[in-house]
């Protein structure tokens, strides 16, 4: 392991931000971490970069997480158990599951960065949440200085959250996933609920989808309303979607009727946050190099040349007029750094 000073992170990161990080070493092995250097002073784990915004030079130790391989761990009459490293790619993986028959995930196929990360947040879309196939994540605690094992249970999954943020763990970097296993039970039932989704494989004249064609409707659907962080940088969507109790989202309706809101089993609402942004009037505008994106509101973008300060900028002036319209405050899903 090569510990390298002073590494440009604006290529790691899909916003495309500049910023150095004083100590950066790529982490290929869990045993790589258990090297004496990494285990003192501040630390970040990094992934694919693409859930962040980097607000400039740090002074912490970067670990750019880079653990490969991806295996059957087992089989039951109810289920296949599957590993992958942390430093996976998510959709690569997704579609190598798919490849060797085993469906599951087909609706988050496309989500940028890493397997590792996938926990995290626990990311969502089209109707399906990681936390629903993850059987257990394997860490490494810097402070025990041990392997932890976390089950699905521990994880604590909800909406975009999870034990590890819940704890602040992703910001201190006091654990690095490396490795996460998934139950994919065997008997597969599509999950087309998602508008979206239901229309692209109607308008392909599918009736009865294969995991495959789910896949392939969520990539269309996403490669439409997305942006290519290749292209135009961004980190997806850039605001959570607020929820609310049910009698305050009653109340934005009856005075927005176009609001799209979506009742949750716990009794809550959740918001679009993307129609409250176009509401607000930022649909494709932009201040200064930083704007919200001209096909998908909720996506910030970086026009070129932006710093983290530009985004900051930005990200204020759409909370502000979201809140003085709607009276509703927007929480950013990215992590800052
Ligand atoms: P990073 O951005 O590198 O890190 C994110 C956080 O995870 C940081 O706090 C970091 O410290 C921590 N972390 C990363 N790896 C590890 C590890 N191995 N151990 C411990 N901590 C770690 N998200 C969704 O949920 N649904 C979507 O549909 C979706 N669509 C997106 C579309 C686009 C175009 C983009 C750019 C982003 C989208 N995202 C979406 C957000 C993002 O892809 C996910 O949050 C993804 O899981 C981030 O992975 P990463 O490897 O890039 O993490
Ligand atoms: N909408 C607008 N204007 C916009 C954008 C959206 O009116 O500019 C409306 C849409 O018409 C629709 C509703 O808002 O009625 C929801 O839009 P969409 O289906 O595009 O999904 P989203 O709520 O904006 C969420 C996730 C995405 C995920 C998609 C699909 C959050 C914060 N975002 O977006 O996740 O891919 O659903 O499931 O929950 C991410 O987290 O980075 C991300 C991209």
């Amino acid at each position: 392991m090569i510990l390298h000073s002073q590494r440009e992170l604006g290529p790691l990161n899909t916003l495309a931000l500049p910023g150095r990080a004083a100590r950066f070493a790529r982490i290929d092995s869990a045993e790589a971490l258990r090297d004496p250097q990494l285990s003192e002073g501040p630390r970040f784990i990094l992934g694919g970069g693409s859930n962040l915004v980097l607000t400039g030079d740090i002074d912490r130790l970067v670990l750019h997480m880079a653990i490969s391989g991806r295996r059957l761990i087992g089989e039951d009459t109810e289920a296949v158990y599957i590993e992958a490293g942390a430093g996976e790619n998510w959709h690569d993986f997704v579609q190598w599951t798919l490849a060797q028959g085993w469906p599951g995930l087909e609706n988050l196929s496309l989500i940028p960065g890493t397997v590792g990360a996938a926990p995290i947040q626990n990311i969502g879309a089209y109707g399906l949440e990681v936390g629903e196939r993850l059987h257990s994540v394997t860490a490494w605690d810097f402070d025990k200085q041990a392997d932890v094992n976390f089950s699905r249970d521990d994880c604590r999954f909800a909406y975009r959250d999870s034990l590890f943020k819940q704890e602040g763990w992703h910001l201190s970097g006091r654990m690095a996933i490396t490795s996460v296993r998934f139950r994919l039970p065997k008997a597969w039932q599509p999950n087309c609920r998602y508008a979206d989704v239901a229309q692209e494989l109607a308008a392909r004249g599918i009736g009865d989808p294969t995991a495959r064609d789910i896949a392939d409707a969520v990539i269309a659907v996403r490669r439409r309303k997305l942006p290519d962080p290749a292209h135009i940088p961004n980190a997806g969507s850039f605001f959570h979607n607020p929820v609310l109790d049910a009698a305050q989202a009653d109340v934005l309706k009856r005075a927005h009727p176009g609001l799209p809101c979506y009742p949750q089993s716990d009794g809550h609402v959740k918001l679009a946050a993307g129609w409250l942004i176009e509401q607000a009037g930022w649909k494709g505008r932009s201040l200064g190099p930083v704007g919200m994106y001209e096909k998908q509101a909720l996506v910030l973008v970086n026009h070129g040349g932006a710093t983290g300060g530009d985004v900051r900028r930005t990200m204020a002036a759409v909370q502000a007029s979201v809140r003085e319209k709607f009276g509703v405050a927007l929480t950013p899903e990215p992590i800052f750094l």
